[in-house]
């Protein structure tokens, strides 16, 4: 469908560039299956590159949801369904997918729509277990589909930076990497508490959940060389039952305790949109209507996010550590809290043979062992409109625009990480999570039951 020949760099913003392929015949057609927060952060990428992308298909049961994108990108109302299924059944009328329906419901469309031989861009975490995960790859290679999981942060510039100075040498042969995640603390209270992934039965374990990005960061940075050996430990702390203070209501609009609570519901969505903050999280409050004083007001006193954080039917961990030997001695530990001011920004070290490198997710800093000397590198991020404001701002952006240079040049080299790394890293996570809830140390490929 898409003519392809050399790659060339449009340049859009002061950093960031989408490689096109000379002569191409039409935009890439997408599918957006799932057209929730992430289906319309990523959609919006056809906003922005009309030459290089257009929305032909939406598939979402929610009619609020759909129709917003429909109408954004003006898709022909036989082109829009309520499940993702119907795509599956039509024949094939475009060239990709992005599925971003919710955790578990990951594998099923990935299968069957890798099978019907569209190419996939697909939310992380893959699927809920290794089992589906190993499914997922095995359909997409077998079909010679690209499949994209979104691992945006790969697709950070500060993170580029990272793998470029590792593989560059500028520390030497590493031989430590330290990794932290700081959730944030009304992020963890909105997501994790009270929202989408509170509950691992209905969503996925924490790790999983929210630090598969950074187990497959550590590997990437490792090299992609084999981990040996892991060990973990973790819980559900403080947002448990037991820790209600006496005198707090199931809600928060009617609590005579709210004013010392950090987590009340008033605090974190209400007080925003009186401020005029209509984005995440004030925008995911209200699923079906447009976010204002009213129709966020109605949503604390019916809907999830209203109710205190105390008394959800939340189990997954608040916090937990991972410990990692890798082949060739280089051992690695990652923690992940929720009670943090900062909000999802990571904080690297990386010790070499050679170097330090240290990162605080926006600056980053060699010393040198030799010259004694500590070099900075400032790395600028751009990206246009919406992709600086929502989700993960420029490293979304480089994302689908890696996918659809692959998809249009048939090239899957331009993307990041493939299936078999993808799956990688996620066998990780699920070797991390074994260790915490056995409490021992998995040994990892080859410790089965
Ligand atoms: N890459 C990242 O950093 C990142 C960040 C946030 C979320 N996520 C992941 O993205 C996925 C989506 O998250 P979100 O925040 O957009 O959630 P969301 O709830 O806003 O969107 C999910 C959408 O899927 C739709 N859906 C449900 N059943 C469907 C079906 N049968 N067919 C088609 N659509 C269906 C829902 O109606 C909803 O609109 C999740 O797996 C989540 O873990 C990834």
């Amino acid at each position: 469908m898409l003519a392809s020949s050399c790659l060339k760099l449009v340049c859009c913003t002061k950093n960031s560039y989408v490689q096109t392929a000379d002569n191409m015949a039409s935009p890439v057609k997408v599918i957006v299956v799932g057209a929730g927060s992430r289906g319309e952060t990523y959609s919006d990428f056809a906003s922005f590159h009309p030459e290089l992308m257009q929305v032909v298909g939406i598939a979402d049961p929610r009619a609020f949801a759909r129709t917003k994108l429909q109408k954004r990108h003006k898709v022909a109302e036989e082109n829009t369904f309520d499940d993702w299924h119907c795509v599956a059944e039509r024949e094939k009328f475009a060239d990709a997918v992005f599925i971003c329906t919710p955790d578990r419901l990951h594998k099923d469309p990935a299968v069957a729509l890798a099978k019907k031989g569209y190419h996939i861009l697909l939310e992380k975490p893959m699927a809920v277990t290794l089992e589906d995960c190993t499914q997922i790859a095995e359909a997409c290679i077998q079909s010679g589909v690209i499949l994209t999981v979104c691992h945006v942060l790969r697709y950070d510039p500060v993170i580029s930076q990272i793998k470029e100075l590792i593989d560059n040498g500028a520390v030497g042969d590493v031989f430590h990497i330290q990794h932290f995640e700081p959730v944030g603390y009304y992020h963890f209270a909105h997501s994790f508490v009270r929202g989408n992934w509170r509950n691992e039965a209905e969503s996925s374990f924490a790790l999983l959940a929210k630090s598969c990005h950074d187990l497959d960061l550590i590997h990437h940075w490792a090299g992609e060389r084999k981990c040996l050996k892991v060990s973990s430990f973790g819980s559900l702390s403080h947002f448990r039952k037991e820790n209600k203070p006496s005198g707090a209501s199931s809600r928060c609009l009617d609590c005579s305790v709210e004013s010392g609570c950090p987590y009340s519901a008033k605090k974190i969505y209400l007080d925003r949109v009186k401020q005029g903050w209509v984005r995440w999280p004030v925008s995911v409050v209200c699923p079906t209507s447009v976010p204002d004083i009213e129709s966020v007001t109605e949503a604390l006193k019916t809907g999830p996010y209203g109710r205190c954080v105390y008394e959800c039917d939340n189990d997954v961990c608040s916090n937990q550590v991972v410990n990692m030997e890798f082949e060739g001695g280089l051992t690695a530990s990652f923690s992940m809290v929720a009670f943090t001011e900062e909000i999802c920004n990571r904080k690297t070290s990386i010790q070499g043979s050679r170097g330090e490198l240290t990162c605080n997710g926006k600056n980053l800093q060699v010393f040198d062992f030799l010259t004694q000397k500590t070099t900075d590198y400032t790395v600028p991020k751009s990206a246009p409109g919406n992709f600086n404001t929502g989700g993960h701002g420029v490293a979304d952006y480089l994302l689908v625009s890696a996918f659809i240079s692959a998809v249009a040049n048939e090239d899957p080299q331009l993307i990041k990480s493939g299936p078999k790394e993808t799956l990688e890293s996620h066998r990780l996570v699920f070797e991390a999570e074994r260790s915490r809830l056995e409490n021992r140390v998995v040994f990892c490929g080859t410790d089965h039951d």
